[in-house]
């Protein structure tokens, strides 16, 4: 990143409204005494210079300047700063606000090796998205009369302090508002609730690139070492050769079958894959056929005839199987039928983050064995590494609402070797916008609580 202008001078624009210039200001200084009766109003709090897009919490944060990185201690302005932000995110600051450099108030304070300032935003967005996560559910309660007038008065108070605030404001929460939706809700890539558009996407396969219509980066080989650590966490940390064939397994994300190869490997005694996109599910049927063309596609390893081996393996029908469909539609056959695993994995495309939180939820407890181990992708917010951190502490506080212990493994990411530290070229060639931007993956390892 080139080198940004810090100073006050070059945060507040020439345009900038007095009202927010005063408000910057404030929280720039540290102000609260001056701050607080400024916060008056809704909006107030994650005003934002229209040009720059310095909101009080950056302001906050950034007047702070660098810290060595050897500095462990915390400062009497550090304790200000924080007294500061307390008082923005109670006045209805906003955690995840983007400026024109691209940072959120939680990166400027990494970027600036404020650590405690930076643990102070991870928690703010912590508590933010578990609100957020609440009142989505509330939301689908009302009627559609209500929402219509709640959205009516909304619209009136977003106009009466635009006129107040600067009139570059509501284009920028617009805009702020599909960034916090994006943050909080992808499972693996882009987020769509009803999921037809990914499912009706044409797909293409292309050096080790599982890519959709639009560009999205469905699944890509440079994942092969953490699918690996995650089978092992499943399985066992043994070499990966030994067999587990007592071990009854699901896996919901075909893909590029990388995970799904490694646990055949394993030769477990159950093994149930889930799939969903129909040109996927096409690959498999083709390349199971067809061997030889598919080169080293490991769908070719789970047509019919992988299926017709398990026949009898563990006593029971189908214990090698490819689920066609949704898990949504899936996993209710699976319970009603009494299935049960000692090793499930979760990885999917296109789902919001909801999904996952309603797969651990719902069907974790029917499906999981008592001693059983669930994994998944764990892709959240991973794009922005305070986003990253809020995700960590959301899901698992969501898991342990489920009854789930998790334990977080890191795995090295060589982001220059495996060519993911330039967006558009190496390994993001042809992939519309780079799902990965960090040096450590956090694997998640859960198990029943107790
Ligand atoms: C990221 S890929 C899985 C990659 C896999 N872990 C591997 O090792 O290759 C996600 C897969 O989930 C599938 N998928 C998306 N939504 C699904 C759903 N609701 N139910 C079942 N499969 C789904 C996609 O079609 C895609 O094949």
């Amino acid at each position: 990143m080139a080198d940004l202008d810090d100073s006050l001078d070059a945060r507040i624009s020439f345009g900038c409204p007095v009202g927010v210039q005063v408000i910057l200001r404030a929280a720039w200084r540290h102000d609260v005494a001056a701050l607080k009766p400024l916060l008056d109003a809704p909006g107030k709090a994650s005003c934002r210079d229209p040009e720059t897009g310095e909101t009080p919490l950056h302001a906050a944060i950034r007047s702070m300047g660098p810290k060595a990185k050897d500095d462990d201690g915390s400062s009497e302005a550090e304790a200000a700063a924080t007294k500061t932000i307390e008082n923005l995110l109670f006045g209805g600051a906003i955690w995840n606000d983007v400026d024109a450099n691209n940072e959120t108030p939680g990166c400027v304070a990494w970027r600036l090796n404020q650590k405690g300032l930076y643990d102070e935003m991870v928690r703010a967005g912590a508590r933010a998205e578990m609100l957020f996560a609440i009142l989505d559910g509330y939301e689908e309660l009302e009627s559609d009369g209500e929402e219509d007038e709640d959205q009516d008065a909304d619209e009136e108070e977003d106009e009466a302090r635009d006129e107040e605030m600067g009139e570059a404001k509501a284009e920028e929460e617009d805009a702020q508002e599909a960034e916090e939706e994006d943050a909080a809700g992808a499972v693996s890539g882009p987020v769509d609730a009803e999921q037809t558009p990914y499912l009706e996407s044409r797909l293409t396969l292309n050096n080790g690139k599982l890519v959709d219509a639009a560009g999205n980066g469905v699944m890509m080989d440079w994942e092969t070492d953490i699918m690996r650590r995650s089978v092992e966490a499943m399985l066992g940390p043994a070499d990966a050769a030994a067999p587990v064939k007592e071990k009854r397994v699901l896996n919901i994300g075909f893909g590029l079958g990388i995970i799904d190869s490694m646990i055949a490997a394993r030769q477990p005694a159950r093994h149930h894959i889930i799939e969903a996109h129909p040109e996927v599910l096409a690959r498999i049927d083709a390349a199971s056929k067809n061997p030889e063309a598919a080169g080293d596609d490991h769908a070719a390893e789970f047509g019919a005839a992988w299926e017709a081996s398990g026949e009898g393996i563990d006593g029971n029908e189908g214990a090698f199987k490819v689920h066609r469909g949704r898990w949504q539609d899936i996993c209710p056959k699976l319970l009603a039928e009494g299935e049960l695993y000692d090793a499930i994995y979760f990885d999917t495309f296109g789902e919001d983050y909801s999904e996952l939180r309603r797969f651990f939820t719902d069907y974790i407890p029917g499906l999981l064995d008592d001693s059983g181990v669930f994994g998944f992708f764990n892709g959240l917010g991973a794009d922005r590494r305070v986003c990253y951190d809020v995700y960590t502490r959301v899901v698992e506080m969501h898991l342990s609402e489920a009854g789930l212990d998790v334990a977080w493994q890191d795995v090295d990411v060589p982001l220059a070797e495996d060519g993911l530290d330039t967006a558009g070229a190496g390994a993001w060639e042809g992939i519309l916008r780079p799902y990965w931007t960090l040096d450590k993956y956090r694997l998640p390892v859960c198990t029943f609580m107790g």
